[in-house]
This record gives structure tokens, C-alpha cells and sequence, in this order.
């Protein structure tokens, strides 16, 4: 079984969520106390898509975040580079265009998309910079991003409650649901050494995002940022 560790070498991170692929659906679920299902919400009302546009779901997985944008008619796009994941997800959602692609070299022309959306899989992508300058590439000028990634708990005792949670409840709770219990060791990690919500604002804004903020979850466990394309690379 493998899993990452904190440097995030690509081949380990795809060939961990290659382990995890077919209970990951169900593992989310019962990990986060059922929350995933409000967030994915929230995400669907933030990128608040039309009918005929395109959007792309980036690091997609089995294409359960792309089905809140499918449904509102918005001719989604779910791109993963972990072939198990896509796997699974052709399974289960035969009618999605699963596409495989890395988050930092993207398989699309420039401007094609008018929504970019990522949800629990920027954190995982080793260069968080490039794909966040891949993502506005792809974006049409004036495209908008959505990302739903974990963040920190703003009101300090949550956040030591929820630091106790995740890194004694988590792996041993993982060993009873999941393929691949070490895969949630490094879910704990990764999480706690992601940046904060300002941080996380600033590098959007690094890669010529404009309009940059973000929304709190639960909290702060999850936040929601977003940004908006203002037109070619170097920001006309
Ligand atoms: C935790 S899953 C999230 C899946 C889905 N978005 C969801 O919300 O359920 C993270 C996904 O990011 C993908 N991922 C990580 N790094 C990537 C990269 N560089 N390019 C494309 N996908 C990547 C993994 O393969 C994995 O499927």
C-alpha cells in the first residue's frame, strides 16, 4: 500500500489514491460526519454555474465532485491523473467525460473553460503555484475559480479540538472504513501543514487571480476561495 508523504512526489500521491479508489467515496462520507455532502453544496452555489457552460473539475477524482455541476447543466469536465480514481469513476458515472490530465500541465487549450473548480485535491498537487497558474490558463477571461480545500479552524478551541480529531481519531478510524488506512495518516499531515486562508488568498492573487476571497465552512475546517480570471497570462 502506498502513501505520500509531504513532499508530494506526483507517481506517490497518484498511486495512493490508485489504493484508496474504491472506498474513497464511502470513507469520505463516514470521516467527515457526513459534511462533505453541505460542502459540495456550497461549492455548487459559489461557482453557481449556467446551463451550456463549460467547467473544468479539476484533481475530480471518481467524478463525485463534478455531479452538483452536470446537474445544473453545465458541461463538466472531470480531469484526475490518479487512473484508479478515473476508474472508479467510469464505473459509477458512465456518462461523465472522465479525462486524465496533471493539474500542473493540463491537457486543454488556453481559454476554454468559464468555470475552474478544484475541491480536496490542490493540497495533494505538488506544485500548488503551477496549477494555479495552469487553472487561470485554461480559464476563459473573465472565468471564474472555486476552491474547496481543508483549511484551519478560525475559533481556537475548535482548532485544538479538531487537531486532536485528526491526528489520533483519524488513522485508526480509517483502518475500519478504508483500503489504504496509512493514506489517512497523510491526509492528517497534509492538512495541517496546508496554508492558512490568507495565505492560501495570497498565492491565488500570485497567479494573476483577481477578486480573491474566501468563505469559512464548518468553521474554517473547510474554506471555499474564489477568484476570477481577468484575461491573459501577466494580467491585462
Ligand atoms: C481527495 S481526492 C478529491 C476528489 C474529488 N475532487 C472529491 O472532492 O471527492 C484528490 C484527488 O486529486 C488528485 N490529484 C492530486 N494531484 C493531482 C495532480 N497533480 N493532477 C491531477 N490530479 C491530482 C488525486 O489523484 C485525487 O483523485
Amino acid at each position: 500500500m502506498t502513501r505520500a508523504s509531504l513532499d508530494k512526489q506526483p507517481q506517490d500521491v497518484a498511486a495512493m489514491f490508485d489504493d484508496v479508489a474504491e472506498k474513497y467515496d464511502l470513507t469520505n462520507d463516514v470521516l467527515s460526519l457526513g459534511q462533505t455532502r453541505l460542502w459540495r453544496r456550497a461549492v455548487a452555489q459559489a461557482l453557481d454555474v449556467r446551463p451550456g457552460e463549460r467547467v473544468l473539475d479539476l484533481g475530480a477524482g471518481t467524478g463525485t465532485s463534478s455531479l452538483p455541476f452536470a446537474a445544473a447543466g453545465a458541461d463538466t469536465v472531470p480531469c484526475d491523473f490518479s487512473l484508479g480514481m478515473l476508474r472508479e469513476g467510469k464505473k459509477r458515472h458512465p456518462e461523465l467525460p472522465l479525462t486524465a490530465g496533471d493539474a500542473t500541465r493540463l491537457p486543454f487549450a488556453d481559454g476554454v473553460f468559464d468555470a475552474v473548480t478544484i475541491s480536496f485535491a490542490l493540497r495533494n498537487v505538488h506544485d500548488t503555484d503551477a496549477a494555479l497558474r495552469e487553472m487561470r490558463r485554461v480559464a476563459k477571461p473573465g472565468g471564474r475559480l472555486v476552491i474547496c480545500e481543508f483549511s484551519h479552524p478560525t475559533y481556537r478551541p475548535l482548532r485544538t479540538v479538531y487537531t486532536e480529531y485528526l491526528m489520533r481519531a483519524l488513522p485508526p478510524v480509517a483502518r475500519s472504513v478504508s483500503s489504504n488506512p496509512d493514506a489517512y495518516v497523510y491526509l492528517a499531515e497534509s492538512i495541517r501543514a496546508w496554508p492558512d486562508q490568507k495565505a492560501l488568498a495570497g498565492r491565488l492573487q500570485g497567479a494573476g487571480w483577481k477578486g480573491v476571497a474566501w468563505r469559512n465552512l464548518t468553521g474554517g475546517i473547510v474554506a471555499l476561495h474564489r477568484g476570477a480570471n481577468p484575461g491573459a497570462p501577466g494580467g491585462r
